[in-house]
């Protein structure tokens, strides 16, 4: 199945085509335009995204983008047109729901059995472990056989607006075990980096910084380490932060980079590993912006050899927000016959 996907949850306007085979038992996916538009310079001197910027950027990009999606289409029939409708900023997640309907109308013309899927944002996320075997012509798949055993997998999904750690039992079935009760983790690494003085957007900033310090040189707080549950906490993370630099003024800031991201990293390793060994599982799954977190992703490596399972993580460009996750998403969704109302839904959940 050819599928056309189109993301606007946040500041990236994105557009992806992608061929679809495979079913649920052996899927796999030949990415054939993956087009991203980064808002980051827009939003960089505000210290974080603006909605109303972001949706002018996106109104923007979208025809752009389109455009030069339509050379690549060509004369190829799409089978299903996917739209990111939540969750999000409202006004951002509008403009690509609104666009994708006159899309629509365009694509239907040609194939009047077009469908037209409703995407979860976080589901792309969650699914884009599967494009994490580039193989040469850029070919995506798992093979059946080995599917089967990743399964249940524990997968840790932290992006900027969410954290958040599910037992998968299949393709089709997974549950939530827990998220944070206040900020996401990405959320604190921008947080942070806007302490430290860094530009926006904070997770690549603090990683720089932090491979050149010291990252037990501050013992920062590492909130519901122990606690019995698979909760998450990094706000008070972020304050100890802010107090530390306002009584410390000179503070290298490499190790206080280095020593944030130690605490942060910590928690989310310490609390996939107990998930882990509860569980039995039998892989494990890290993606989400935070995931392009190279520490974070060499820290769960490492822990999945040690129980000898494997460590599943998207390619580095399918980490941060982009459309082929979302035409993932969609084939998912065609093939368990689930859709969503075709409307912006800011508090989606997983
Ligand atoms: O998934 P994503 O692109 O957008 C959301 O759905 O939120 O995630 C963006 C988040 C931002 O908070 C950004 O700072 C963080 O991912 N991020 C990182 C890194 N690259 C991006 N955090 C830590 N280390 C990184 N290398
Ligand atoms: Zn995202």
């Amino acid at each position: 199945m050819r599928i056309l996907a189109i993301e606007t949850s946040c500041d990236e306007t994105a557009l992806a085509l992608l061929e679809a085979t495979g079913g649920l038992t052996s899927p796999k996916f030949v990415i054939q335009k993956n087009i991203i538009s980064s808002q980051i310079a827009i939003h960089r001197p505000f210290g974080g995204v603006v909605p109303n910027l972001a949706k002018r950027e996106h109104l923007k990009n979208l025809p752009i983008l389109f455009e030069e999606m339509e050379k690549e289409i060509g004369k190829k029939k799409i089978d299903i047109l996917a739209v990111t409708v939540g969750p999000g900023l409202e006004p951002a997640l509008w403009t690509g729901v609104e666009f994708s309907k006159k899309v629509l109308k365009k694509l239907r013309v040609r194939n009047p059995k077009l469908e037209f899927i409703g995407t979860n944002h976080m589901e792309g996320h969650l699914y884009s472990f599967l494009l994490s075997q580039k193989t040469v012509n850029s070919k995506f798949e798992i093979l059946n056989s080995k599917l089967k055993k990743l399964f249940p997998a524990i997968a840790l999904v932290v992006s900027g607006g969410h954290t958040i750690i599910l037992r998968v039992d299949s393709l089709t079935h997974w549950k939530k075990l827990g998220e944070t009760r206040d900020d996401a983790v990405g959320e604190a690494f921008d947080k942070v980096a806007r302490v430290l003085g860094l530009p926006y957007p904070g997770g690549p900033e603090i990683e720089k910084h932090a491979r050149k310090g010291n990252p037990t040189f501050i013992s920062f707080p590492r909130p519901m380490l122990h606690s019995p549950d698979y909760e998450f906490s990094f706000s008070g993370l972020k304050t100890s932060v802010l107090y530390y630099m306002r009584d410390n003024k000179n503070a290298n800031i490499d190790d206080v980079a280095a020593s944030f991201q130690a605490a942060a990293l910590d928690v989310l390793v310490k609390k996939t590993e107990r998930a882990v060994r509860g569980f039995s599982a039998q892989s494990i799954f890290l993606s989400g912006g935070v995931a392009a977190n190279t520490a974070l992703r060499e820290a769960l490596s490492a822990k999945a050899k040690e129980f000898r399972i494997p460590f599943l993580a998207p390619a580095l460009m399918f980490n941060t927000d982009n459309a082929s996750m979302i035409g993932v998403a969609a084939y998912m969704s065609h093939l368990r016959k689930k859709n969503r109302r075709i409307t912006a839904q800011a508090h989606l959940s997983l």
